[in-house]
């Protein structure tokens, strides 16, 4: 019986060594999600507003700069209304800001950043040269198709983009 209870002793603190092992080096995967999938954030107005036409954009596709110049001409939003009003204006540039790329909180936001000259300030994720390289094997003409409708269509070939998804497991680009 004591040797029993002894061996569970044992056994249980090498459980518990072993998974501080793995979880440690991966820590930063997992914050991220592991490899492209990003943070998952909650932001309330972010998801009431920013994701009625289109997807709420991860903020770490864009830096403080770009968020900047979104948020400051939602009176017209690529063609758009989708003005709002200060306060909650403020409080979505905020949270924006606060998960940028250029925040240093995400890896995908310094994959952004490594092909982002500092001035640089894209209104469109699709205009960054980091979108543009990771789409380099998408020909011209499937981002116009009908299924598509434009490259900022995300979740046209992400069938997971809206859960933050983005690896290559989870594309299919529709016909
Ligand atoms: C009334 C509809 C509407 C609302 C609300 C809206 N957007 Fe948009 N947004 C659009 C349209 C339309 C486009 C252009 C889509 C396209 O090119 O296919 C766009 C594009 C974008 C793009 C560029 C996508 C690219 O090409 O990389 C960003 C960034 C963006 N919106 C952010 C936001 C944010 C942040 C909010 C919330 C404050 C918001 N949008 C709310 C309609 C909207
Ligand atoms: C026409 C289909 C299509 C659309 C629309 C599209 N993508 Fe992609 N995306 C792809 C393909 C194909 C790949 C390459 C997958 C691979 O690496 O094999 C890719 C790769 C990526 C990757 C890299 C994944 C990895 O694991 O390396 C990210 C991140 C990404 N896309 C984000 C976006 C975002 C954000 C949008 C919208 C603003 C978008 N994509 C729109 C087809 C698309």
């Amino acid at each position: 019986m004591n040797y029993l209870l002894r061996g569970i002793g044992v056994l249980a603190a090498v459980g518990t060594i072993s998974l501080l092992a793995f979880s440690l080096p991966s820590g930063e995967a997992h914050g991220d999600g592991g490899g492209d999938a990003l943070p998952r954030l909650t932001h309330k107005a972010w998801q009431q507003e920013c994701a009625s036409c289109h997807i709420a954009y991860a903020p770490a596709f864009l830096p403080k700069a770009s968020w900047r110049r979104v948020m400051g001409g939602l009176g017209q939003h690529f063609g758009e209304d989708a003005s709002l009003d200060p306060a909650t204006q403020a409080d979505i540039l905020r949270f924006l800001e606060i998960n940028a790329a250029d925040a240093g909180n995400s890896r995908i936001g310094r994959k952004v950043m490594q092909r982002m000259d500092a001035q640089d300030a894209p209104l469109r994720i699709t205009e960054s040269r980091w979108f543009v390289r990771k789409h380099d094997e998408v020909p011209r003409a499937t981002w116009s198709r009908k299924s598509v409708g434009s490259a900022a269509n995300c979740a046209a070939c992400h069938r997971q983009a809206e859960q933050g998804v983005f690896d290559d497991d989870s594309v299919s680009i529709p016909k």
